[in-house]
């Protein structure tokens, strides 16, 4: 593939062990709904650990739009949510990131209506938001799908409800809970989604007076209140950065400290990655987590890894995991069971020399000994740092663009990388 002249690219020299220590960023899928969440907020919050991601840049943006005062002061985000001037959500705004889905909720908590595009899907296949809407339905909202726009409107307030999710989606659990904690009465959710972020939103919305219990388990119950205050918060620790940080020092045979990296959060992650031979400790000495990775020894392949809700495997890290497992010993069977489409690194990682063959949810991965730099273009967020793992390992030189596709989730991950050992650099 001859790579267009003057694209942006990371260029990587494969090869170099990686060791040191790294900050783990904050996360991306806990900053997008809680800047959301400040929709609510009749005051001022302020969000600390925020990383620089492309991601967040675009939420301030719809924040901006719908009146509130948005500003980033190094890592934390202010945001003062006094006068809302506007309840519509943009159709270029929407396309810039789908999972603005999530800002439906909380307009409507706040509103009690607005007007936003439909999120398109993505590149990991349909994105539906039947559950979101079916949800919102129960709770009062009235909504039409008018011209690839949702008209939502609940002029007589939104009411608590049972709901139950036929699948634990993350974003609809978000949406109800941003949806319910102004609502008259109390909503349950059953077969909540259970990740990490739920808990980090929930953590949030009671500090600003909401009453929600049991965010991380399966049944969330959220009992509405008047009004919420701003309030201050540490986002959490990107659980998914952290695994992409423990394939890159696995696949060079190297070690890392990460600092701020939550041991719970992963813990999907240990067992495969200790079934391949690498040891991992956590520390909290110093007051912050620490998991350190020590991948010296000849790995072996871990034979199968199946995505699953949290606290299962997170289908996010299977990407970057397949990157490893092509350089194993022995073969490792992989089965998406989230996405339907979240296998297009696989054809990029075969032009480094991997053998992988996908079947629809089924990616089949024979471990090589070599690889070998090559052009390489990613695809999606999770795809391209795929590709950055897989080439440093990769002997010579890989050049890999779509460079805004890991921008979006990843803050500055060739400095980080660069930083413990990597030949790694922007051209
Ligand atoms: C969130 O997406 C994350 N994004 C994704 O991370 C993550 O992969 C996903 O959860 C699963 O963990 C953010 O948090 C911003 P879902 P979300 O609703 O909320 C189906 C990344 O790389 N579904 O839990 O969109 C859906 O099609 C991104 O950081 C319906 O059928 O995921 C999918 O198959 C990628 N109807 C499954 O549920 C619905 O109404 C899980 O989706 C909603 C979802």
């Amino acid at each position: 593939m001859a790579l267009k002249k003057g694209v942006p690219r990371i260029v990587v020299q494969g090869g170099n062990k990686l060791a040191g220590e790294l900050d783990v960023q904050g996360a991306k899928n806990s900053i997008l709904p809680l800047l959301s969440a400040t929709v609510l907020c009749q005051g001022e919050s302020v969000l600390h650990n925020c990383p620089n991601l492309t991601d967040a840049d675009a939420a301030c943006r719809i924040l901006n739009c719908l009146g509130c005062r948005c500003a980033r002061e190094a890592k934390s985000i202010s945001v003062n949510s006094s006068e809302l001037i506007n309840t519509d959500v943009p159709a270029e705004l929407m396309r810039e990131m789908r999972s603005s889905i999530v800002f439906l909720g909380a307009i409507l908590g706040r509103t009690r209506q607005c007007r936003l595009s439909f999120p398109g899907g993505c590149e990991l296949g349909p994105r539906p938001i039947d559950l979101h809407i079916m949800a919102l339905r129960k709770m009062g909202v009235d909504i039409k799908e008018e011209h690839g726009y949702l008209n939502c409107n609940a002029p007589g307030g939104i009411h608590g409800a049972y709901i139950s999710l036929s699948i634990p989606s993350v974003g609809a659990t978000e949406n109800i809970i941003l949806a319910a904690v102004t609502a008259k009465g109390t909503t349950e959710i059953h077969n909540a989604a259970c990740e990490p972020e739920i808990v980090d939103l929930a953590a949030f919305l009671n500090k600003c007076g909401a009453r929600i219990s049991g965010a991380g388990t399966g049944t969330v119950a959220i009992e509405g209140v008047e009004r919420l205050g701003g309030a201050e918060h540490k986002v959490i620790p990107d659980r998914i950065v952290a695994a992409t940080y423990l394939c890159c020092a696995a696949i060079t045979r190297g070690e890392l400290m990460l600092k701020n990296a939550d041991y719970n959060h992963i813990s999907a992650l240990v067992p495969v990655l200790e079934q391949m031979g690498c040891n991992i400790y956590t520390y909290n000495t110093t007051g912050e987590d620490t998991v350190y990775i020590n991948a010296g020894k000849i790995l072996r392949a871990p034979y199968k890894i199946r995505t699953s809700a949290h606290p299962g495997f997170p289908t996010d890290a299977q990407p970057m995991f397949m990157a490893l497992a092509s350089t194993l010993k022995g073969t490792t069977v992989f089965v998406e069971t989230i996405f339907d489409n979240r296998f297009r690194h696989a054809q990029e990682l075969g032009r480094l020399g991997a053998k992988i063959s996908v079947d629809d949810r089924v990616a089949v991965v024979e471990g090589v000994e070599r690889l070998t730099g090559a052009d390489l273009e990613a695809t999606d967020l999770r795809g391209g740092a795929a590709l950055v793992t897989a080439a440093l390992f990769a002997e010579g030189t890989s050049r890999i663009c779509g460079i805004p596709h890991i921008d979006r989730g990843y803050d500055d991950i060739v400095g980080n990388l660069k930083k413990v050992g990597a030949d790694i650099k922007n051209a």
